[in-house]
Formats: C-alpha cells, sequence, structure tokens
C-alpha cells in the first residue's frame, strides 16, 4: 500500500477516538489534512478544535469546524498528529513541517495523544531523519555551536519562517540512544524554543494506517 493510502488509512481512522461533544486538538501535515477532512464529517458532534498551525486553522475553517482558543478550552482529552519517526515506545521526531511548538503545546495539554502515521515512519532509533529544532533567530549560530559540541550537524532551514516568528535548525547524524535525556538537555540551551522530541510527552497510541501500535 502506499504511502498516501496509509495516512488516509490512518487519518479516518483516528476518527474512532473522538467522542461526541468534544474540543478535538489537531496537528498539522498531510496525515493530519486526511484526520481533518474525516473530521468534518461529525462536525455537527463536536464543539469544535485547537489548531496547531495557521496552515490547519485555514483547512478546518474552511470544513466549517469551528477553531477554539486553548486559552478558553482547557484541558482536551484528545490531539491527533503525524510524526516523521516513531520508533517502538511511541516516541517521536516531529518539525518536519515547522509547526512543532504549537504541536508540543497542544500535546501537552491533552490527555490521549493519537499519532498516524505510515509505515515509512517506523524506526529502531530516532534520528535518520534530521531532527527540527525551533530558535530564536538571534539565537541560531549559538544553537548550532551547541549542537556542534554535542557531535550534531546543524543545518538552518533558510527561508522557513514558523507561524510564532522564528527559524527552524535540523541536526543530520544523529542516533539518538536516549530521546527523553536529549530532549531534556537541549531544553537548557538559551534561544532554543521547543526540541521536535516528543520523549518525554510520547504517543499514547500510534495508529499506522488502520494497525494500532
Ligand atoms: C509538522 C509535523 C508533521 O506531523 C510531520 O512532519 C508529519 O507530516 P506528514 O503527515 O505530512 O508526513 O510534525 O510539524
Amino acid at each position: 500500500m502506499s504511502n498516501a493510502n496509509e495516512k488516509r488509512q490512518a487519518g479516518e481512522a483516528a476518527i474512532r477516538y473522538v467522542e461526541d461533544g468534544a474540543i478535538v486538538g489537531v496537528g498539522t501535515g498531510s496525515t493530519v489534512a486526511f484526520f481533518i477532512d474525516a473530521l468534518a464529517d461529525l462536525k455537527d458532534r463536536i464543539q469544535g478544535a485547537v489548531s496547531s498551525s495557521e496552515q490547519s486553522t485555514a483547512q478546518l475553517k474552511k470544513l466549517g469546524i469551528p477553531v477554539l482558543d486553548l486559552n478558553a478550552t482547557g484541558p482536551l482529552s484528545l490531539y491527533v498528529d503525524g510524526a516523521d519517526e516513531c520508533d517502538p515506545h511511541k516516541r517521536l521526531i516531529k518539525g518536519g513541517g515547522a509547526a512543532l511548538t504549537r504541536e508540543k503545546i497542544v500535546a501537552a495539554a491533552s490527555d490521549k495523544f493519537v499519532c498516524i502515521i505510515d509505515s515509512s515512519k517506523l524506526v529502531d532509533l530516532l534520528g535518520k531523519f534530521p531532527l527540527p529544532i525551533e530558535v530564536i533567530p538571534m539565537a541560531r549560530s549559538l544553537v548550532g555551536r551547541e549542537i556542534v559540541k554535542r557531535g550534531g550537524n546543524p543545518v538552518w532551514r533558510d527561508g522557513v519562517v514558523t507561524d510564532n516568528g522564528n527559524w527552524i535548525i535540523d541536526v543530520h547524524g544523529w542516533q539518538i540512544a536516549d530521546p527523553v535525556a536529549l530532549e531534556k538537555d537541549l531544553n537548557q540551551i538559551p534561544g532554543i524554543v521547543t526540541v521536535g522530541l516528543f520523549a518525554q510527552r510520547a504517543a499514547d497510541v500510534v495508529l499506522i494506517g488502520d494497525r494500532e501500535m
């Protein structure tokens, strides 16, 4: 089955976690786009969505799904999002679409994180996909030097500005044996806004196509 078909299956399968009356946390990306399409079919049964990006907000609004402010909703019961890599412990690399900061916020605010992927995203060890890091623009070089000290090869995603007005560094060359420790370590570097490791708060459920991990 092609990656696109598996993404569609996963997006549609995630609908079974949506409860009547819910406010649904919605991630970003091509897999999530399938989920949003499917969510539109039940828009009359939910209160609305909290979005993790301008891209998803535009799709949600276009389909008539109310987009709510996380500050007004309080905790969410469900967050659905894709990933760039997923290890056997449901720890993830995210941020290929540069939406990692709001994604991490909405994931942290949610009781259940359902991650929807195609099988190409499954890995034994995270790090083949370059690790995205959102940085305050003036800290780009400082953060780059700190990454080099830790054995990584930082590459500035030139031309990309996040929804929060920041920049992205993609770190190549790391084989991430301890993602929780690396996430904590990188979070201490001044100028880093968000590390694209979702290890401290991993996914609760992973759907690979319609197969649950
Ligand atoms: C965006 C993300 C996406 O979830 C990730 O890049 C996967 O995208 P896709 O579903 O298009 O493969 O983290 O910041």
